[in-house]
């Protein structure tokens, strides 16, 4: 059995295996740790293991890199892409940087490592709202997403956000229609989302969350019935911690092909060949880990 022999691997090499909410469910069922970005970039950072297979997309391969650069990262499928870890531009900050005073720069994990070392601090959707909080800076650039942008405006008045203009496919391709479509449906149902999500859906939910954030919010809930405004995988962990609740996915447009790009066979061969590590310049893990590391200051407490 498949499963047997990457337990096997894992235990001979010192290996874990770390995996999104977004993967395949048997990618989920055997992993080490199942979490959304932020906690997987902690593990990440904390682990003693030699090996980390990180079952995900290549920014979250980058930035386990970037917290632990002594490891050997490898990804199961070196084309799974987050195609909005693209969707900014490094010489558009840079002329940001010389034409607006005071200013930070924000980027959301999900971004290539170039981008993260020209920017001042990273964030994920679970904290994003409290490290721009903390933020002196009057000013902010945010990218690359300006739906989580636009979810940190809304909230926090008192700063300029300026936006970018980058988006989640998956996210973004939900509708205020989907979401009041789902609640005909369902009318006892709250409404869950991610902040990928544009602020038509937003301002429609009952909560608006990080991956983790959707889970606790389920969990704590003494409601039954909930819509979920995420991409399908979650829906997994959500049914396994909450057996006597349902949950209902909002539209079938929520796949995410990259995450499903990570199946069983490429956990297996990465790990046993140690094929697809992820290999980053010196410089450039330099530069980013600080902004990587800011983040986890500013979460400290
Ligand atoms: P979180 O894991 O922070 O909820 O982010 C979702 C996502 O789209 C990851 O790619
Ligand atoms: Fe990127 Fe969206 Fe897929 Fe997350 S769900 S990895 S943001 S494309």
């Amino acid at each position: 059995m498949l499963k047997e022999e990457i337990q096997k691997l894992k235990k001979e090499k010192n290996a874990i295996l770390l995996a999104h909410y977004y993967v395949p469910e048997d990618v989920q069922d055997i992993a080490d740790f199942v979490g959304d970005s932020f906690a997987l970039a902690k593990k990440a950072k904390e682990t003693e293991a030699d090996i980390i297979v990180f079952a995900g997309v290549r920014f979250m391969g980058e930035s386990a890199k970037i917290l632990n650069p002594d490891k050997k990262v490898l990804m199961p499928d070196m084309e799974a892409d987050c195609p909005m870890a693209h969707m900014a531009d490094v010489n558009k900050v840079k002329e940001m940087r010389e034409t607006v005073k005071d200013l930070a720069v924000v980027c959301y994990v999900n971004s290539t490592a170039e981008l993260k070392t020209v920017s001042d601090v990273c964030v994920t959707s679970s904290n994003a709202m409290q490290i721009v909080e903390k933020l002196p800076n009057e000013n902010i650039y945010f990218i690359p997403d300006q739906h989580l942008a636009s979810f940190v405006k809304a909230k926090l008045t008192n700063k300029n956000i300026i936006l970018n203009e980058g988006y989640c496919a998956t996210h973004h391709a939900l509708t205020k229609e989907d979401v009041l479509k789902a609640k005909e449906q369902h009318p006892q149902a709250l409404v869950l989302v991610h902040p990928e999500c544009k602020s038509e859906v937003v301002q429609c939910a009952d909560y608006a969350g990080s991956t983790a954030g959707i889970l606790n919010y389920a969990r704590q809930s003494d409601q039954s019935e909930f819509i979920i405004g995420t991409e399908m995988g979650v829906l997994y962990e959500l049914k396994k911690q909450n057996p006597d609740k349902t949950f209902y996915l909002m539209s079938d447009k929520l796949v995410c092909d990259n995450m499903k790009k990570v199946t069983l066979d490429k956990v297996y061969e990465c790990l046993d060949k140690e094929i697809n590590e992820i290999e980053l310049d010196p410089e450039t893990m330099t530069k980013a880990a600080g902004a990587m590391d800011r983040m986890l200051e500013l979460t400290k407490s």
